[in-house]
């Protein structure tokens, strides 16, 4: 988004240990249609075009899972005693000089738990600070519940200030507008204002909150700036909270979907992460879970029941009842009832994987054929195969694991074991219950079971009779 501001760099605040959320990670790990607060915050801040050098994530010195949730060139510092949220920025205070000296004028600061945070909320916002010459604005707005909220008050000559729940009186515990905790800053007047913050509070902690009332000492104006969708701004402190968050995030991405011709005739069920991308006249049938990244074709049919993560989908794809994880799927191909692709899998056009089939870390050629019980793992299977039912490519010695080749056109009977590694040509013909474990040429026919015997009236007396 090119906005034609001045430079702006961002300040996210994530030590806080989230006591509230009662987990052993920090609360900003905690997940949002499956994605951690702190991602939502972090892909709102590069659909606003702030490059990565430009943030600083303020993080707690102990590794409480935020950090391998961080972009790698994200500027990263660590606050070891949680004073508050102005003591955290003042760890950030090495990098607001830096980004003084390269003549930034803005900097957004903005909390780890507030994840709804977009480019749509804070370009606006930071238009208005920047034409109102304001030394610092917040992002506010009138909730139905302010419980737990910073409120706000406007003064008599046009600034505000921010009175935190825990300090507010009883009146002005009934004002409804609350701080979102997001502020866009003039960065000259933050790294002024920090080193004045007290923590003469109820909580006895640094408010990042209390810069706000020093602009005027300042000779310098603050504002708010009223964010029109107040689900945008929303923060989660608590197990309940996030719920809510995870309602309202859903029923975004169904709104997003539905705008771009996906059908769910019932959305029993179905959880759709933000960073899923449906193509026109696909439907999703209830019980589906999409997490992570995921492109899905055009007239498919997802679902009931399935899980994709991190995948590709083609057009006119059919996934029923199964789970597919990191692979790529291309057009027409059917996949279940019960089936399961593990990581790295390449599934060509037109195949056909039917029920109780795993495939992983394969690539399944064109109109190939897995219709049911079969275990493909670490193979390369080309062209109009048909696999029996029971195939299994015995992959692992227990040390070890080894590729299978099958070439195009190759018939697999039922129950076949391919030990791997092992090649099978093009055209070849493997007879039912073969072990393979020779290489096998093009257009061969083979037989590798034991012969049947049979001994007439040798099951008399053997059989317990029931009948
Ligand atoms: C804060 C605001 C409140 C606002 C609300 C919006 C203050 C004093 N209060 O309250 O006005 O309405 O957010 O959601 O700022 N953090 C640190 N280090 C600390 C303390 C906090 O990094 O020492 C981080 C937390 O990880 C969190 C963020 O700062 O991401 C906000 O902290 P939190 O304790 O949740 O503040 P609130 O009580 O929600
Ligand atoms: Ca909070």
């Amino acid at each position: 988004m090119n906005l034609n501001l001045a430079k702006t760099a961002v300040v996210i605040l994530a030590a806080g240990d989230g006591k509230r959320m009662k987990s052993a990670h920090s609360k900003v790990c905690c997940e949002v249609l499956f994605k951690p607060m702190i991602s939502w915050v972090l892909s709102g801040c590069e659909r606003l075009g702030l490059t990565k050098q430009d943030i600083c994530v303020v993080v707690s010195d102990i590794d409480n899972g935020v950090r391998g949730l961080l972009p790698e060139d994200v500027v990263v510092t660590e606050q070891e005693k949680k004073l508050g949220t102005g003591h955290a920025v003042m760890q950030a205070l090495p990098f607001l000089r830096q980004k003084k000296n390269e003549n930034f004028k803005n900097v957004c600061v903005l909390y780890g738990d507030v994840p709804f945070l977009d480019e749509k909320v804070l370009a606006p916002a930071l238009c208005f600070h920047e034409k109102n010459n304001n030394a610092v604005t917040v992002l506010t707005s009138v909730v139905d519940d302010p419980s737990g909220y910073g409120r706000i008050i406007h003064e008599d000559d046009g600034n505000i200030k921010i009175i935190e729940s825990a300090d507010a009186t009883a009146e002005e515990l009934f004002i409804h507008e609350i701080n979102s905790g997001v502020y866009c800053f003039d960065l000259d007047f933050l790294i002024k204002a920090l080193p004045k913050l007290t923590n003469n509070n109820v909580q006895k902690e640094f408010y990042l909150t209390d810069t706000v009332a020093m602009a005027k000492d300042f000779g310098l104006k603050s504002d708010s700036f009223a964010c029109k969708d107040a689900s945008a701004v929303l923060g989660a402190n608590s197990r309940k909270d996030l719920a809510s968050l995870n309602e309202i995030a859903r029923q975004k991405v169904f709104d997003k979907l539905y705008e771009q011709g996906v059908n769910i005739p019932c959305t029993d069920g179905i959880i759709i992460s933000p960073d899923t991308d449906i193509a026109p006249d696909t439907t999703i049938l209830p019980g589906c879970i999409l997490t992570g990244h995921n492109i899905i074709g055009s007239n498919c049919v997802i679902g009931p029941n399935s899980q994709i993560n991190d995948s590709t989908i083609g057009d006119g794809s059919i996934i029923n009842a199964s789970k597919i994880d990191k692979s790529i799927i291309k057009n027409n191909v059917k996949i279940g009832p019960f089936s399961q692709l593990r990581p790295d899998c390449v599934i060509e056009d037109n195949v056909k994987i039917g029920d109780f089939v795993e495939v992983k870390n394969s690539v399944v050629g064109e109109k190939t054929s897995l219709a049911h019980l079969t275990y493909i793992g670490d193979s390369d299977f080309g062209k109009g195969i048909n696999v029996g039912c029971g195939v299994v490519t015995v992959n692992y010695d227990g040390q070890n694991k080894f590729r299978t080749t099958v070439e195009d056109g190759a018939f697999i009977g039922c129950n076949t074991n391919l030990i791997a590694p092992v090649k099978v040509g093009k055209g070849a013909y493997i007879a039912a219950a073969t072990t393979i474990t020779k290489d096998v040429g093009d257009e061969s026919l083979v037989f590798g079971r034991v012969r049947q015997e049979e001994k007439p009236n040798g099951a008399v007396g053997r059989i317990k009779k029931k009948i």
